[in-house]
């Protein structure tokens, strides 16, 4: 199982001084030591953390191969396409949002991501595509051309949170009113869906990674869907950074991923 970690908050948290550390670009090294196999950043539309500089610089000298996500833009599409990372993942993004909320509707915008897909591998870029475990997504996602998906474990998260935190952060509350007895039903059935939805991956020849929302805890789960070969993992393990150092927070998710993958 590959772990890759998002390093966009050590960037939140440089843009919160407007100075210029801490630099996401010294964590690579970190990342490497640690026994990550892949940096993950995703260019906003926004810019609120990584910034075009950034990408540049992280894409010219990382040790890791470089994971990059973003939006179906033009605009950053075309930046993509000269800073030429390994990979590009496709993400559905809103302004307005804490974090990225949902999966791409490949359904509802094939064909503006099919050409986004042909541009991008025409400039020698592997292709994400970031969605819901949704059969029929991921269908649409084969038919395009995508090289890969990574299924969107954010709904499994925020269940989890809910059933383990008297913390209801979604965006709609969804869970606000329910007993822990229907919680659990909830999160076998979404665990359940990202299990399935790994195999129709499989089954269709794309490769298939997870991510969102997972941290030492919730991630147990979802290392036991075998057919899962890649986790992009952001917020936890920068979080559990402020405490343990960057290097040990890697190290203790690889060492769960060792465990029980
Ligand atoms: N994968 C994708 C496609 C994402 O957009 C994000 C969030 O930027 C992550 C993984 C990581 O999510 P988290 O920060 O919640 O671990």
């Amino acid at each position: 199982m590959k772990l890759g970690v998002n390093i966009d908050h050590i960037a939140t948290l440089r843009n919160a001084r407007k100075i210029n550390e801490p630099d996401p670009l010294m964590a690579i090294n970190i990342l490497k030591e640690a026994g990550a196999e892949q940096v993950t950043i995703h260019l906003r539309e926004d810019r609120r953390h990584i910034t075009d500089f950034d990408a540049k610089r992280i894409i010219e000298s990382s040790f890791l191969p470089v994971n990059m996500e973003c939006s179906i833009n033009e605009e950053i599409i075309e930046i993509i396409s000269k800073l030429k990372p390994h990979r590009a993942t496709l993400v559905p993004e809103k302004r307005e949002e804490v974090t990225t909320e949902g999966g791409l509707d490949v359904i509802n915008n094939k064909e503006k991501i099919k050409k986004t897909i042909e541009k991008l591998k025409s400039n020698d870029i592997e292709v994400s595509l970031f969605i819901d475990p949704d059969f029929e997504q991921i269908k649409a996602s084969k038919e395009i051309n995508a090289d890969m998906i990574e299924l969107h474990t954010g709904k499994y998260a925020n269940i989890f949170l809910a059933l383990n935190t008297n913390i209801n952060y979604t965006p709609f509350k969804i869970y606000e009113n329910l007993d822990r007895k229907t919680l659990k039903k909830e999160l076998e059935i979404e665990l359940n869906l990202i299990k399935d939805a790994a195999m129709l991956g499989v089954d269709l020849e794309l490769e298939v990674a997870a991510g969102h929302g997972l941290n030492y805890q919730n991630v147990i789960e979802i290392l036991k869907i075998k057919e899962i070969t890649e986790l992009n993992i952001g917020h936890s393990i920068i979080a559990n950074a402020v405490f343990l150092g960057l290097k040990d927070a890697v190290k203790r998710m690889k060492e769960i991923i060792l465990k029980y993958y």
